[in-house]
């Protein structure tokens, strides 16, 4: 995978095939320490202490139609190839949130790549879900909140294409300010 938002959509489906309604994705950069982390927690399922322990284990999966889950592994590469940590904290019946961080400077570290495109598509696929992402840069910060947006829409789907576009404008021009571009 050569983008860390192409393995948050992976770890996002998890959640989603785990029956959660909220998924909230997190990223929090502090540049000056050559930090990144990126936490999605969801109020799916959730798995049991053993569970936990053989998903870090590339040969267990609950699929039937395929034998070897690559998404969690995947993930979990991403981050320990740069000396970062990975974890996974989950509880039955509750839910999962799992976390990575990097540390950027290293030569393993893959670029984040497009969350906006990430979050349009988990949206526009999920319309009935709700997502809040969450992105903060030192001390700038943002965050949508599906919940909120569909407050105002009323009875608008999310995935109406200029609801859509109004979102992907506003995760644009949020992110931009974030990394100090306006
Ligand atoms: N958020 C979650 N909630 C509940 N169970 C989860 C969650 N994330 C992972 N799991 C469990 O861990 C297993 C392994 O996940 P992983 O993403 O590595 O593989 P997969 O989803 O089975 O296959 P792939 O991601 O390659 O399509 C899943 O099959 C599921 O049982
Ligand atoms: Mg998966």
């Amino acid at each position: 995978m050569q983008e860390l938002s192409l393995n948050v959509l992976d770890i996002v489906q998890n959640s989603i095939r785990a029956g959660a309604s909220l998924i909230t994705i997190s990223i929090q950069e502090r540049t000056a320490d050559h930090f990144m982390e990126i936490s999605i927690s969801d109020n799916g399922c959730g798995m049991s202490e053993e569970q936990v322990a053989s998903v870090m284990d590339p040969f267990f999966t609950t699929r039937t139609t395929r034998k070897v889950g690559l998404g969690v592994p995947l993930f979990r590469m991403s981050a320990e190839g740069t000396g970062g940590t990975f974890s996974i904290r989950s509880k039955l019946g509750e839910g999962t949130t799992t976390t990575a961080t990097y540390v950027t400077n290293h030569l393993d570290m893959l670029p984040l790549g497009d969350m906006n495109a990430t979050m349009i598509s988990l949206i526009s696929v999920n319309p009935q879900l709700d997502f809040v992402y969450h992105h903060q840069v030192d001390d700038r910060e943002f965050q949508l909140d599906t919940r909120e947006l569909r407050a105002v829409l009323e009875d608008v789907p999310l995935s109406t294409p200029d609801v859509l576009l109004f979102i992907k404008e506003m995760i644009a021009e949020n992110t931009a300010q974030l990394y100090g571009k306006s």
